[in-house]
């Protein structure tokens, strides 16, 4: 088979939500697609429609991200196809929802390892390639990661970690010309409130709800752009701006009323 000449992105979190609508902007867009998650058959039915309706190579990595041994298994995946990536999309990532003296410390560390280091991880590895082609980097952080969490204390910090990274890394690489994108979305209807057992929140009748596939067409927009911060939706940014003038003490004090159990 003939080597291709399109760009290559590497899409974390891929088999739904907001990790699929931005894997499927990228192969709209021209680029070979390598999706990770750990659901197997949803990946290879992606990749085969999307082969199919778009014409481009799609190669699908079955990982857990949040063992320690994911981002190995990732990185030996394109070793063996021998594929080089041009954009990296750090997305995949759970939330946990309850005080954090009743969650189960295993799971929060496994969520940690998922939402920091297997970002890390990835990122480091794949730098050198990603300096070489002058690529981009997306990383799915959350409007959480701009103010305290109370009832998701550990998510909301494990976002700020992710928001931060991004925004460090963005600097250093500018003489690289290596983009890096911070992603910040507000509430997002998809797999993700079930999957951190979230339920009738204030602040889910607060803000609105958007669908993944406008946070996808908007994140990419704006890595394609180059922004180093993309916050979806006016009220949502406007959240986000609110925080920097509002005492940290009674922001949280906000947003556990807001995260409050009903
Ligand atoms: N939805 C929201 O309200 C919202 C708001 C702000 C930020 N975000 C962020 O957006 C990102 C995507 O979330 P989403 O809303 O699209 O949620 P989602 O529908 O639950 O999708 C999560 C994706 O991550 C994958 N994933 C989960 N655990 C994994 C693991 N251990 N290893 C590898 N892949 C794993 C899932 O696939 P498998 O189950 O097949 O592994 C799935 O593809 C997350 O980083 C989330 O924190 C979401």
């Amino acid at each position: 088979m003939n080597a291709s000449t399109r760009p290559t992105a590497l899409v974390t979190g891929a088999s739904g939500g907001i990790g699929m609508h931005l894997a499927e902007c990228f192969a709209r867009d021209g680029h070979d697609l390598v999706l990770v998650a750990r659901s197997a058959d949803a990946l290879a039915r992606l990749a085969a429609d999307w082969g199919a309706r778009y014409g481009v190579r799609i190669a699908a990595v079955a990982a857990d991200l949040s063992r320690e041994d994911g981002v190995d298994a990732v990185v030996a995946a394109l070793r063996e196809r021998g594929l080089a990536v041009d954009a990296l999309v750090n997305n995949a990532g759970v939330g946990m929802y309850g005080a954090f003296s009743d969650t189960r410390l295993d799971d929060e560390l496994a969520m940690m390892r998922l939402n920091m280091l297997a970002l890390t991880a990835l990122t480091k590895r794949l730098l050198p390639g990603l300096i070489a082609r002058r690529g981009r980097i997306l990383n799915v952080a959350s409007t959480a990661a701009f103010q305290p969490g109370p009832y998701m204390a550990v998510y909301y910090a494990t976002k700020a970690y992710v928001l931060s990274f991004s925004e460090a890394l963005a600097d250093e690489l500018a003489a690289d010309g290596v983009t890096v994108t911070a992603l910040c979305p507000g509430p997002t209807h998809s797999g993700f409130q079930a999957r951190a057992a979230i339920g009738r929140i204030g602040l889910l009748r607060v803000l609105p709800l958007f669908d993944a596939a406008t946070v996808a067409a908007q994140g990419y927009r704006a890595m394609r752009r180059g922004r180093r911060v993309y916050v979806p939706g006016l009220a949502n940014r406007l959240l986000a701006q609110s925080v920097r003038v509002t005492p940290r003490r009674l922001i949280t004090a906000i947003v556990r009323r807001l995260n409050a159990p009903r």
